[in-house]
């Protein structure tokens, strides 16, 4: 991969989540966003307003800001039925692509998205924001540890009783779709394997808000043996777990215990004897707190990527696997029965 020292970036779809992304890289040495696209140009010129980028060239298009601009990077910010369009657009122009989540509306375009990519030879990664915190490296490098033994059972439960108010409330399958990737992208990341097939069941609990399933349940086959296992619904009232998911990954020899936020436990059997055997706590190895974290931390690894000819973390030949097991679980929900993954 050819290194790159400018970084010249135009920002496509300026809506809600853009303000992050800005934000993220306000002071980033040697970056100019030199282009804001929207189909609703006035989007486009009050994000220029809010960041001061009266340099910025504003368009609707993507292809021609791009040409207009001199871009060589873009950040894809529009609804997901937009993505493979930005995306294509920009690595026929020669620009690398980091990208909002989820990757594509559909495997069929992700993997459009992919070949284009690797034909193009540029980078093209996704927005994975829940792998840069200092709770799941902390947690993974408990596992890694193998403190509590090699991995067999991983369990995340997510629950939320969040009013949206907005599209969410009319949207089929709006857990696993809209939320679902992050904790399933999670799962690939804490236990280092990679889904292999699904059963899932989506319904949406009585009293709900939404109009169609806001609760799954997933039970996931994994390489190596693993059985990972999600419980999630938006429309569960009371004792929240956080945004990252409740954590319990068993071992050959032990139990670990992450709430998605700053509590890390376990225990490792000691004893031979007994019915149930003896136990001590796990040790927590200091790990460095990462300089940069949630969408900040995503976006720093992949301009040092793009600087340095290196493979950004959530690149997309890695992130399909996680888009696979999206759509293999909505899959099964809507057939009743265990679908194989493909990616
Ligand atoms: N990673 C996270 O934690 C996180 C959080 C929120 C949203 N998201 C993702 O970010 C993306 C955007 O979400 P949002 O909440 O900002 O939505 P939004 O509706 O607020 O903004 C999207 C913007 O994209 C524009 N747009 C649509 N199609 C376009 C196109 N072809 N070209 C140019 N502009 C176009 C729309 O006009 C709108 O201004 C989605 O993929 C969503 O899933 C991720």
């Amino acid at each position: 991969m050819k290194k790159q020292s400018q970084l010249n970036v135009v920002l496509a779809g300026c809506g809600g989540i853009s303000r992050n992304w800005l934000q993220a890289v306000e002071n980033y040495p040697g970056l100019t966003i030199v282009g804001l696209v929207d189909l609703n140009r006035e989007n486009a010129l009050a994000v220029q307003q809010s960041f001061q980028l009266s340099q910025a060239y504003i368009g609707t298009d993507v292809g021609h800001v791009i040409e207009e601009s001199g871009a060589n990077i873009v950040f894809d910010c529009t609804v997901p039925e937009a993505h493979i369009h930005v995306t294509l657009e920009a690595l026929k122009r020669g620009c690398h692509v980091l990208g909002e989540k989820p990757m594509a509306d559909t495997m069929a375009n992700a993997r459009k998205m992919l070949a284009a990519a690797q034909q193009s030879g540029k980078l093209y990664a996704v927005m994975q924001n829940r792998q840069f915190l200092d709770g799941i490296v902390r947690f993974r490098q408990l596992l890694a540890s193998q403190q509590i033994g090699a991995l067999t059972t991983l369990n995340a439960d997510f629950y939320l009783g969040a009013h949206f108010g907005g599209f969410r409330d009319q949207m089929e399958h709006v857990l696993l779709l809209d939320m679902a990737i992050h904790s399933f992208d999670q799962a690939r990341y804490i236990s280092g394997a990679d889904p292999v097939s699904v059963y899932c069941h989506e319904w949406n609990p009585a009293g709900s808000w939404y109009q169609h399933d806001a609760s799954a349940v997933a039970i996931f086959e994994m390489t190596n043996g693993i059985i990972f296992t999600y419980r999630g619904s938006w429309c569960a009232e009371g004792m929240n777990t956080t945004w990252e998911c409740g954590w319990r990954a068993i071992g050959e020899r032990g139990t670990a215990l992450w709430d998605g936020g700053d509590d890390i436990s376990g225990e490792v059997v000691t004893g031979t004897e007994g019915f149930i055997r003896e136990q001590r706590l796990v040790e927590l190895s200091d790990v460095p707190k990462l300089s940069h974290t949630g969408h900040a931390g995503v976006i720093h690894n992949f301009l040092d990527c793009v600087q340095h000819g290196k493979i950004p973390q959530t690149i997309c030949t890695d992130n399909i696997k996680s888009l696979a097991m999206v759509h293999a679980a909505i899959e099964s929900a809507a057939t009743g029965k265990k679908v194989n993954i493909r990616y």
